[in-house]
């Protein structure tokens, strides 16, 4: 018994939805770029599980870097200010880039990597997010591979935290309130 689940009101996506929708992510991926070598960026933290399972489940060959950046400090709001934290190492000029990022709320982060990341240069840029919460947009974005369209409720698990907490739960489930409120 996780000691972690009487923190969580619901189970969205247990380990098992989650490998088959990576897998299927996995395959669309590796038939779209055949003959090419993507370069994976992950967005750190909350990104890394995701892309741990993604780059085995897909086919070809990769290259893999990550970011970090700081949108939300330790709350559970948006605050639309976007900081680099780390960069990417790998030079991606010339190269096909595919952004991996855990979840999308107001999309503030992701577009501002995107078009941090399209100033390198890139022949391509694509983006791959686990979690959307398309009601919770705060600008207009679109991505070009999605896991799972969620509500605006606030969820934990495969890589996802509160306050650095619960990261390690296997599954996606909706965090109670009364742990972050
Ligand atoms: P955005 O810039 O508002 O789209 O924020 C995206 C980032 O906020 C994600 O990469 C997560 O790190 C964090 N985030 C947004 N919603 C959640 C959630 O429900 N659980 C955990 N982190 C979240
Ligand atoms: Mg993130």
């Amino acid at each position: 018994m996780n000691q972690m689940n009487c923190d969580i009101s619901a189970v969205l996506f247990d380990e098992y939805k989650i490998q088959a929708r990576v897998r299927e992510i996995g395959d669309e991926i590796s038939s779209e770029y055949m003959g090419r070598n993507p370069v994976f960026i992950g967005i750190l933290k909350g990104a890394f599980t995701f892309m741990s399972d993604l780059i085995r489940a897909v086919s070809i060959p990769v290259s893999i870097d990550f970011m970090a950046v700081s949108s939300y400090g330790s709350g559970t709001v948006s605050t639309g200010i976007v900081k680099i934290r780390k960069d990417i190492d790998i030079d991606i000029k010339g190269r096909d880039v595919i952004i991996v990022e855990d979840i999308v709320d107001s999309g503030l982060s992701l577009d501002y990597i995107k078009k941090y990341l399209t100033q390198h240069e890139p022949s391509s840029v694509k983006t791959c997010v686990l979690l959307d919460k398309p009601d919770a947009h705060k600008i207009k974005v679109d991505f070009d591979y999605v896991g799972f369209y969620i509500g605006n409720e606030f969820v934990v698990g495969y890589g996802l935290d509160f306050n650095e907490r619960y990261r390690n739960l296997p599954y996606i489930g909706i965090l109670k309130e009364e742990c972050y409120k």
